[in-house]
């Protein structure tokens, strides 16, 4: 044993080691984005229309903002406001408002994972029978008649929400290293193994290939339609956990000469590679469920959010193994959902206690409990399912997207960080941050993303996303995504914690205990 863990010192520092940073980098990235939104906002995106925008979107924009989400927390040693107030007085703002984005999607997350428990069990007997798209929106979640938020709660839902966020907090509770290092180091082999062995078993089934062609096969009309690639760098963003403070939050908790880029490229690739792993099995079945009922696959299962719960039961009716496979399928959806649940919590909570001072478990339970209340309220009813689409919609869409834009084009052109940042990246990386590196972060991206915005948002008023009422759209959707910089602006206002140094630190001074559990740099 170590003398830092027989005085406990280890529970109060950054992750012990670069390889608990990946496994941690590599449980936020992987998650629902990965099993269950690729393969919808895919196969809505057309299937192979979808992938050379996402390819485009990961190498162009994702790879490079992740390096630069690394920078910030890395230099900056401090959660996103600290971070970005220690670049310039007027940065905390940007801090604050990815502060924001990660408490909606933190709000709808656990919904999702609350359904993959109850689908974990429901594989053991089938229970969605034969008819699982009716199943989903009937007897499980209950749909509402109209789309909207209503109060009636759909207890199937809310307690498995209930169980989800218990455990969450109690993770964040227990620390950087104890809690979320620790989680990530035992799920994600299991997580791989699982899932390994789902693909496997789906690329057997007959048909599979006819899947696979619908998603390899490039679709170059598709490739003029913003839309779809919007959804692409939405994907990518969320799917990577760039842009809205969590690689930002997990760096400053890594220690100093830490590989950063090496690590990134670990990180971005393994989860792109799940994420196709994840295409791959579910157009296999597509292709299957296709070939059986001689349909195309674009037409064999109704598409949006349910994709994952309405395809996978299907196959699981008529493939050899199916409860095997089910208990794969969903028991990996809850273990990928939860490594990432905790990384969006641990954002804000990083940033309260950085603000305020308060230690672990208080700044903990001040963000969890009223995320945990809300999002019950909220999301485990009847109406859940449309507020889920809608936040979820709209947050990548525009919320991501827009702050990504404006904090690189802030950092570039006003207070001229990159070369400082390519800097201390490059004093330990193994690969280089060269100048394509901030064209890239400095005008390509920016610049693709706000063409883009224009576009969509043409697109977004001219036609009521998924037809839903005006008032769905008003609150959850455009309520939320303009709410967020107003509401960001007032917390970047209030007073920071007494001692807190709000200077930038500089490249050399730090040391890893300088940001511990225990708080930031002072
Ligand atoms: N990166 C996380 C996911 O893919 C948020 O689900």
């Amino acid at each position: 044993m170590s003398s830092d863990e027989l005085t406990g010192a280890s529970e109060k520092k950054g992750f012990s080691t670069r390889k608990a940073f990946i496994f941690a980098a590599i449980g936020s990235a992987v998650g629902l984005g990965n099993i269950w939104r690729f393969p919808y906002v895919a196969y809505e995106g057309g299937g192979g229309a979808f992938v050379i925008p996402y390819l485009v979107a990961l190498l162009f924009a994702g790879i490079p903002l992740l390096f630069l989400d690394y920078a910030m927390g890395h230099r900056y040693r401090g959660s996103a406001p600290l971070a970005f107030r220690r670049v310039s007085r007027y940065g905390e703002w940007f801090g604050w408002w990815q502060v924001l984005i990660t408490v909606v999607i933190g709000i709808y997350y656990p919904a999702i994972i609350a359904w993959a428990i109850r689908y974990t069990g429901f594989s053991i007997d089938k229970a969605w029978g034969d008819d699982p798209e009716k199943f989903l929106f009937g007897s499980f979640l209950q749909a509402a008649k109209t789309p909207g938020p209503t109060f009636d709660v759909v207890p199937g839902v809310l307690v498995p929400m209930i169980i989800v966020w218990t455990i969450t907090l109690g993770v964040l509770a227990m620390g950087v290293q104890g809690g979320i290092g620790r989680t990530a180091v035992i799920f994600i082999p299991v997580l791989v193994i699982a899932f390994g062995a789902l693909v496997v078993v789906a690329l057997t089934l007959p048909g599979a290939t006819t899947g696979l062609n619908a998603l390899f096969t490039p679709e170059w009309g598709a490739l003029g339609d913003p839309s779809v690639w919007v959804s692409a760098f939405g994907q990518i963003f969320f799917s990577l956990s760039v842009g809205f403070g969590i690689m930002i939050t997990y760096a400053s908790y890594v220690g100093r000469k830490t590989d950063l880029t090496g690590s990134g490229s670990v990180v971005a690739f393994s989860n792109s590679g799940f994420e196709l792993f994840a295409g791959i099995g579910v157009f296999a079945v597509l292709g299957f469920l296709a070939t059986n009922t001689g349909q195309p696959v674009g037409e064999v299962v109704a598409d949006g959010i349910g994709l994952a719960f309405v395809a996978f039961p299907a196959i699981l009716n008529e493939a050899p193994a199916g409860v095997l496979l089910g208990l794969l399928f969903f028991g990996s959806l809850v273990v990928a959902g939860l490594t990432s649940l905790i990384s969006v919590v641990e954002v804000g909570i990083s940033a309260i206690r950085d603000k305020t001072g308060v230690g672990r478990v208080a700044g903990t339970m001040i963000l969890g409990l009223p995320m945990a209340v809300v999002s019950c309220v909220l999301l485990g009813t009847t109406g859940g399912v449309f507020v889920l689409d809608t936040m979820d919609n709209f947050i990548n869409s525009f919320g991501i997207l827009f702050v990504a834009a404006l904090s690189m084009l802030a950092l570039a052109w006003v207070w001229k960080r990159l070369p400082g940042l390519a800097e201390h990246v490059n004093a330990h990386s193994s690969i280089k941050l060269l100048g394509w590196w901030r064209w890239l972060v400095a005008l390509v991206v920016p610049a693709v993303l706000l063409v883009m915005l224009v576009l969509e948002l043409r697109k977004n008023l001219a036609e009521p996303y998924e037809g839903y009422p005006a008032e769905l759209l008003g609150v959850f959707g455009w309520g939320i995504v303009i709410a967020i910089p107003f509401l960001a602006m007032l917390l970047s206002l209030l007073p920071w914690q007494r001692g807190v140094d709000l200077e930038d630190p500089g490249s050399d001074q730090l040391d890893h205990a300088d940001r511990t559990d225990e708080g930031s740099l002072r």
